[in-house]
């Protein structure tokens, strides 16, 4: 299968969790290389049903190796309650099966408590956050205050460093209004997931290079999606780390010229949880998905916007991201419809826009230019081959890939392993 960067190909929650336990059958290592626990990717092993935040979705599988590689900025708190919950339904991880880079960086209960004071701070330009403290953490390590991994277990230096910007962050805290953290609380709490973590710390990158070098097939699982990159996303709504392929060699130490392909993965339709502008966003669409339970956020349980399929924005995703080949998931959330639209250009202060504009208050006045398919009006979601999908389904999504601008190899029409075909 060779070395394969997967990304989302809109904003997150595109089924890659799914797409990446299918795929881990075939590469030996799997590995995460951004984002942090603001990440759920929903994964069913039968009626079975794991949501993971930091460990890759590969974990499900046995033999395999997993890697949280330095990109990631690991809650050492909540990596424990997750592996506690794995080990609960019975996974077994252990540091023969997971490998925690040394470089990662670490996120503190300031980091959540600022994440949540500053949304509040921006009223109703609020980012809609998941709150797991993502931005902060990921701005104290450009700001090059931040603790990585191999200071987080570090016996000695931890209580010290521990202090230190304690004292610092809870000034900040109190000049925003909220309670200062108690440095015995935070370092008995960090102290305990420290012990439990510190045997699966090491030296990923000599790891993953070693692995290349003998040829293992490598799988690198981006979290969030294309437009929630921090700089090519609908910034400022966005995530703080970059999402797009270019991401994966960066957060993983494992150079442009090892990976062999780009696969994108998609819906058939959009989503968005969190604010920003969402130029596709329909109620028609949105109502029916909630109706049938389903776009409830993984890790926040939030309702996702929804919309129709987005080719202006799946277009510009290919062009970041270098996407060679399609998963397109959650088609059987279309098969009621009599008819479905696709924005194929957006139209703005009476001109004609073939790509997305970069200014976020120029794209949230966008009106899409629709294009109408037929339905197909027909349950896809027991169809086990490509050629026995209802021809109006193979058009929409050859149609939808074209305008993509990459081959389609993977469709989804269900959360299980089975329900999955191969072009
Ligand atoms: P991720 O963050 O990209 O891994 O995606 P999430 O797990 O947050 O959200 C995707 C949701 O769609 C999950 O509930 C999956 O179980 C579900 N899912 C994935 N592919 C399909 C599909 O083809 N059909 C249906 N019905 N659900 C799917
Ligand atoms: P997966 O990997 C969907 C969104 C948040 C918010 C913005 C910034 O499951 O696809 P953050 O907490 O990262 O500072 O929030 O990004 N967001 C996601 N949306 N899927 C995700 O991950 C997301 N991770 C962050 O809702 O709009
Ligand atoms: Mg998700």
């Amino acid at each position: 299968m060779a070395n394969v960067i997967l990304v989302g190909a809109q904003w997150g929650d595109e089924g890659k969790g799914k797409i990446i336990d299918v795929l881990t059958e075939k590469s030996e290592i799997v590995v995460r290389t951004q984002g942090g626990n603001n990440a759920g990717h929903t994964v069913y092993l039968g009626k079975d049903k794991y949501v993971l935040h930091l460990i890759p979705s590969g974990i499900l599988r046995k033999d395999k190796v997993c890697v949280i590689a330095n990109g990631v900025v690991l809650d050492p708190v909540g990596l424990v309650k997750e592996l506690d919950g794995l080990s609960a339904l019975g996974v077994s991880v252990t540091p023969s099966n997971l490998q925690i880079s040394e470089t990662a960086h670490v996120v503190f209960p300031w980091h959540r408590e600022l994440d949540g004071a500053r949304e509040v701070k921006k009223g109703n330009d609020r980012i809609g956050t998941t709150k797991r403290g993502i931005g902060p953490t990921y701005g104290d390590k450009a700001a090059r205050v931040g603790f990585r991994m191999i200071d987080l277990i570090h016996r000695e230096r931890f209580p010290v460093k521990l202090r230190e910007r304690l004292i610092e962050n809870n000034e900040v805290i109190e000049s925003l209004g909220g309670t200062p953290l108690n440095y015995e609380t935070v370092l008995a709490e960090y102290t305990i997931a420290a012990d439990r973590l510190r045997p699966f710390v090491t030296n990923t990158v000599v790891y993953l290079y070693e692995a290349t070098r003998r040829g293992a097939n490598i799988l690198f699982e981006g979290a969030q999606g294309t437009f929630l990159d921090l700089d090519h996303g609908t910034y400022p709504y966005v995530t703080s780390s970059n999402t797009t392929s270019g991401g994966a060699c960066t957060g993983s130490g494992v150079p442009p010229n090892r990976m062999d392909r780009v696969m994108g993965v998609l819906k058939a339709y959009t989503t968005r949880v969190g604010e920003g502008p969402l130029p596709s966003e329909n109620s028609e669409i949105s109502d029916m998905l909630h109706g049938m339970g389903r776009e409830f956020g993984a890790t926040t349980g939030r309702a996702r916007r929804c919309g129709w399929f987005d080719a202006v924005a799946t277009r510009h995703a290919t062009m970041v991201n270098g996407i060679d080949e399609l998963a397109i998931t959650n088609v059987d959330g279309l098969d009621t419809l009599k008819t479905l639209r696709v924005c194929v250009a957006y139209k703005v202060d009476g001109r004609v826009l073939r790509h997305m504009p970069n200014d976020c208050e120029v794209l949230a006045r966008c009106e899409p230019i629709w294009e109408v398919f037929p339905g197909w009006e027909t349950p896809t979601d027991q169809i086990t081959s490509w050629g026995d999908l209802p021809v109006n389904c193979r058009h929409y999504l050859l149609s939808i890939s074209q305008m993509t601008g990459a081959r389609l190899t993977i469709t989804s029409v269900g959360p299980a392993r089975e329900q999955t075909m191969f072009l």
